[in-house]
């Protein structure tokens, strides 16, 4: 069955997957597309397409490479919804006025809804809501009509008098805007008459498939890590190969405590082939003195691959699964026009030659909690479903600077205190990630009678929907405490500990 959809062509804004994110909360997929994509194009992909979205973007539409959309999809009979660039993008392309920017207004901005219709229906006549842009939309073609302003916007918003076109200068999908939710809903709901029958669930069956068309005969092999991604795509590779799937767990020396006999035992139990690869010298030797966060994860990446082709030629086998999600892909620089943020080890981190006849990657469009709702439709054990998320480079990007085994053993008992505290309090349900980080600085301490010269341990402890944004948890100082005396108790080469207070964005959730 085909699900309606809406596409969010990327103009490479900030917020271009949040949309997409935004739109899927009320179940109806979304997928982010390139903003050049034609009629013919969307045409050929196979979902029933019932709106698009114009997203914001970094640029003035007076730039020379300022990217562009095919003006042919205005004509497609299909909603069009521009937001921010896409709004002055809709007005230029229609010989709208578009005063170029000479300076950014960005925050909070009242609006004045001067129709309340169609994407504004219901809304108040003031509403709050988040601007960001340069460029400013200033008059309209005959065929448009103003539906909001603000002061130094007098077209804020507007829509096409008889096309189901509409434009406007803010942001809807970021939770500044108080009713961003509805113009959402009104946008999908109303306007594009979308019907929310999709699950993330819907996607089992067609990855499974997927997987079983593409090995045929053959076998596969499955990175696994003991993550929720990699766990849920090895049930999912299982249940469509069984015998003919090995998981393969590589512990690369930067794994929780007691990881690999959890993973071992955990999917043995399942019946599921699994086999543990000891590669910590190895990884070590190829780490030692590099400090770059990027050529770590670049390094391990590569290292990866090359452990799991000697182990997938020992059994013939073909084909390489992964665990790779939608932001994972996102983030590491598929979108033409944005910035790659981190270097997922398992999307960009990939060597460009490798020995395998395709890599499957069954769970590429999901964001991670839709991941674990596929996970509990799946029966996956409560405690698995339930675990943190865990990087692919695991411990290594949560020691800054250097690798050694010291460093590593270290963080590693830090990490176990953390999460053993946490557990202990009931708090882990409510957190995306908790974790210690061991950072550079060194800091003077005094440890019985003697001075002390020691590390410093930060802790990370985030709560967050989708990994997209996070906020830093908000820890009763009791329980913050307990951590850190047991850390400077339990290691005597901390010296002190230190929480982190930053939201993402502006930081990241990992501190590499
Ligand atoms: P950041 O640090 O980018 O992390 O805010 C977002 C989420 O992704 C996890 N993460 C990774 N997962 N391979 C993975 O499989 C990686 O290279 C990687 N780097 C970060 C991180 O733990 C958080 O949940």
């Amino acid at each position: 069955m085909k699900h309606d959809a809406i596409l969010v062509l990327d103009f490479g804004g900030q917020y271009c997957n949040l949309i997409a994110r935004r739109i899927r909360e009320h179940k109806v997929y979304s997928e982010i597309v390139p903003c050049d994509i034609t009629p013919e194009e969307i045409k050929e992909l196979n979902m029933n397409v019932k709106g698009l979205i114009l997203s914001g973007g970094p640029w003035s539409v007076y730039e020379k490479d300022a990217p562009k959309f095919g003006s042919r999809i205005l004509e497609m009979c299909i909603p069009v919804l521009g937001l921010c660039y896409g709004h002055q993008m809709i007005a230029y392309f229609s010989n709208g006025k578009v005063k170029p920017g000479t300076k950014k207004e960005y925050g909070i901005a009242q609006v004045t809804v001067d129709k309340p219709v169609g994407v504004l229906k219901e809304l108040d006549r003031r509403e709050k809501v988040w601007m960001s842009h340069g460029d400013t939309v200033y008059e309209l073609p005959e065929d448009y009509e103003m539906l909001a302003f603000t002061g130094s916007c007098p077209i804020a918003a507007f829509r096409h008098k008889t096309k189901q076109i509409y434009g406007l200068q803010w942001h809807p999908e970021v939770v500044h805007t108080e009713n961003g939710m509805k113009m959402l809903r009104n946008f999908i709901f109303e306007v594009c008459k979308c019907e929310a029958n999709w699950r993330p669930e819907s996607l089992i069956d067609k990855a499974v498939t997927e997987i079983r068309e593409t090995v045929g005969e053959g076998t596969a092999i499955i990175g696994l890590s003991g993550g929720i991604d990699s766990s849920v795509a090895t049930f999912m590779a299982a249940k469509a190969l069984g015998e003919r799937l090995l998981a393969i767990y590589v512990d690369h020396g930067f794994m929780r405590l007691g990881e690999t006999e959890y993973v071992e035992s955990t999917f043995k139990k399942h019946g599921i082939n699994v086999v543990a690869i000891h590669a910590q010298e190895r990884f070590l030797k190829r780490l030692e003195g590099v400090v770059d966060p990027e050529e770590k994860r670049k390094i391990i990446g590569e290292e990866f691959i090359r452990v799991f082709e000697e182990a997938a030629k020992k059994i013939s086998a073909d084909y390489l699964i992964q665990g790779t999600i939608y932001p994972d892909r996102i983030e590491s620089g598929f979108r033409k026009h944005s910035e790659t943020i981190k270097t997922h080890h398992n999307v960009g981190g990939l060597p460009e030659e490798i020995a395998f006849k395709a890599i499957i990657e069954p769970l590429r469009d999901l964001y991670k909690d839709e991941v674990r709702a596929v996970a509990k439709i799946m029966g996956l054990p409560d405690e698995l479903v339930r675990r943190q998320p865990f990087p692919g480079p695991g411990l290594a990007v949560r020691i800054i600077g250097e690798l050694t085994i010291e460093k590593t053993e270290l963080v590693r008992k830090a990490d176990k205190i953390v999460a053993d505290e946490i557990e202990k309090s009931g708090l882990g349900d409510c957190l995306w990630q908790y974790f210690a980080v061991l950072t550079e600085t060194k800091s003077t301490g005094v440890k019985g009678d003697s001075r002390a010269y020691g590390y410093t341990v930060a802790v990370r402890i985030v709560e967050s929907k989708e990994a997209m944004t996070a906020g830093f948890a908000r820890i009763p100082y009791d329980v913050l405490e307990r951590i850190s005396t047991k850390i400077t108790n339990e290691l005597p080469q901390v010296t002190r500990v230190v929480y982190d207070i930053t939201h993402k964005p502006p930081a990241t959730i990992e501190w590499e």
